[in-house]
């Protein structure tokens, strides 16, 4: 198997050119990646845009429907700029129905019911996509590592969004039962977000410098940054291990 010794640095592979000289090991796990992560951001602009937007009643949070929902439209055009740079066309993904887009496929975006799963979206499956953009922000391939800085700029405030929706509900005794019954559900799910412990594709983008952590690696410290968040407002995470559909 092809590998260097030691993890590529960040922004080590510059652009386009370089890219067509790495080995096809590297850019095979380098488009994966990127169509992944383009596709996850088109079917977050529909989440914006085709479900929490028909959740509320209220204009001022109809406009940030609109408004997010725009945002994680330019995400996803500037992985399809990323990736058409290196000849890989992805633009028939927009289009596709959200069902029917099977790279990003997890029921924490595409099953939100409720506007306080609306919040937890926010609050906790935007941080753990943010977790992973921020590995983004160390590839080797720089274009990958330019593109990270504005989309962690617009997910900071997408997550505190989420945030300030959880914590107005738990303001009431009854809207904090309400959101602990939701958050007891979608923790698990978020944490199998970040894939199987001994996924071989994660210790390979490591070794190429795609990421600095293996899945289980970044589960976890997405798990201890967040648990203390969620304590502050009275709320409580299961057990990591509860109810994975795989670790
Ligand atoms: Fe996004
Ligand atoms: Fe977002």
């Amino acid at each position: 198997m092809n590998s260097y010794p030691e993890p590529l640095t960040p922004n080590s592979v510059v652009g386009p050119d370089e890219f067509f000289r790495m080995p096809d090991e590297y850019k095979a796990l380098l488009v994966h990646q990127m169509k992944v992560h383009t596709e996850g951001e088109a079917t977050g602009a529909d989440d914006y845009a085709k479900i929490f937007y028909h959740l509320t009643k209220d204009p001022y949070e109809k406009m940030l429907c609109c408004k997010l929902a725009a945002e994680e439209m330019n995400h996803h055009i500037m992985g399809v700029e990323v990736l058409k740079a290196i000849d890989v066309d992805v633009s028939y993904m927009a289009h596709l129905d959200m069902q029917d887009r099977k790279l990003f496929d997890t029921e924490v975006v595409k099953r939100i019911d409720t506007w306080t799963e609306r919040g937890f979206f926010g609050f906790l499956s935007e941080a753990a996509a943010y977790a992973q953009i921020e590995e983004f922000g160390h590839s080797s391939y720089k274009p990958i590592s330019e593109m990270a800085a504005s989309i962690l700029r617009d997910e900071k405030g997408h997550i505190a969004h989420g945030f300030r929706i959880i914590r107005d509900l738990c303001k009431t005794e009854e809207g904090k039962a309400e959101a602990q019954a939701a958050l007891t559900r979608m923790w698990p799910a978020t944490l199998d977000l970040f894939g199987r412990s001994d996924s071989k594709r994660s210790a390979a983008y490591v070794r190429w410098g795609l990421r600095r952590l293996r899945n289980g690696d970044a589960r976890q410290r997405y798990a201890e940054r967040t648990r203390p968040k969620l304590e502050k407002l009275g709320l409580h995470a299961p057990d990591n291990m509860a109810n994975r559909k795989f670790v």
